[in-house]
């Protein structure tokens, strides 16, 4: 059974069709990357995704439960609060709290679910995902005291705390200069050898041919090419994702 499966997302606004019919299932330990130019919809599916914005239309499926049909009514914020447990996003800014060290931007989170884990087995917790980081030195500091790659660490380490079942990146590296874009991307693609099953939006092309199984090439709200990471990045098959590849390239 696939891990994800999003038929048919629709999402219009102001009368201008953003998202015009995403359809696409993955399987668990998958990596997926999207590309594709400047306003095709990508972040608006991620947040889609996510329930920071409501369908039109569609649904999507996680390991084989229902959780978005947008023919139902509108979820109440408990049902919205649940099924975003199953995403987990890491925005391209930072966006941790400035008030919290590392150590409780990660653990705050899983702290407010009161799923019953202890506060120590929650410090255990965060110390070792900040730890897969490379960030054992740094769990007691504040957000402006550590780089913009650091920050971007503790954000997947906060994301990943909650255990979601697909990890959602939006071009994680690309408030960061060439330098500190590296840590965070060997970061990804650690999780990737682990198996991880994430998305992630990227302007990397080579990471994302390197690191992701399979590649999604959206244009104007669609999925426009999909398939092997290695063919669609070297080899695509249509022309609008030969062209948008090439003026990358000049
Ligand atoms: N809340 C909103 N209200 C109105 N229009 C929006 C809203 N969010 C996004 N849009 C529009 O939807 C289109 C797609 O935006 P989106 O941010 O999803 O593109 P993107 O593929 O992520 O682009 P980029 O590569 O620049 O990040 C754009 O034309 C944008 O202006
Ligand atoms: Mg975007």
């Amino acid at each position: 059974m696939p891990i994800l499966e999003v038929n048919n997302i629709k999402k219009k606004f102001d009368h201008y069709n953003i998202l015009n019919g995403i359809s696409f299932s993955m399987e668990e330990g998958q990596a997926i990357s999207i590309i594709g130019s400047s306003g095709s919809g990508k972040t608006t599916f991620l947040r889609c995704l996510n329930f920071l914005e409501r369908p039109d239309e569609g649904t999507i499926v996680v390991k084989g439960e229902k959780i978005f049909d947008a023919s139902m009514p509108p979820e109440n914020p408990k049902q919205l609060r649940e099924r975003r447990l199953h995403f987990g996003l890491v925005f391209q800014q930072f966006n941790l709290f400035p008030q919290y060290t590392a150590l409780e931007n990660v653990i705050l989170a899983p702290r407010l679910l009161k799923d019953g884990r202890s506060e120590q087995e929650l410090t255990d917790m965060g110390m070792d995902l900040l730890d897969q980081m490379g960030l054992a030195d740094r769990v007691n500091q504040y957000p402006h005291q550590l780089s913009g790659g650091q920050q971007q660490r503790v954000a997947i380490a906060r994301a990943l705390a909650l255990k979601p079942d697909i990890l959602c990146f939006d071009e994680p590296t690309s408030a960061l200069d060439p330098e500190l874009t590296g840590e965070v991307l060997r970061v990804i693609r650690n999780l990737a050898e682990k198996k991880t099953t994430m998305i992630i939006v990227t302007h990397e092309m080579a990471f994302a041919r390197d690191v992701a199984d399979e590649v999604i090439f959206m244009d104007k709200g669609i999925i426009l090419e999909k398939g092997p990471a290695e063919q669609v990045i070297n080899n695509p098959k249509e022309e609008r994702t030969k062209q948008f590849l090439s003026n990358l390239n000049n």
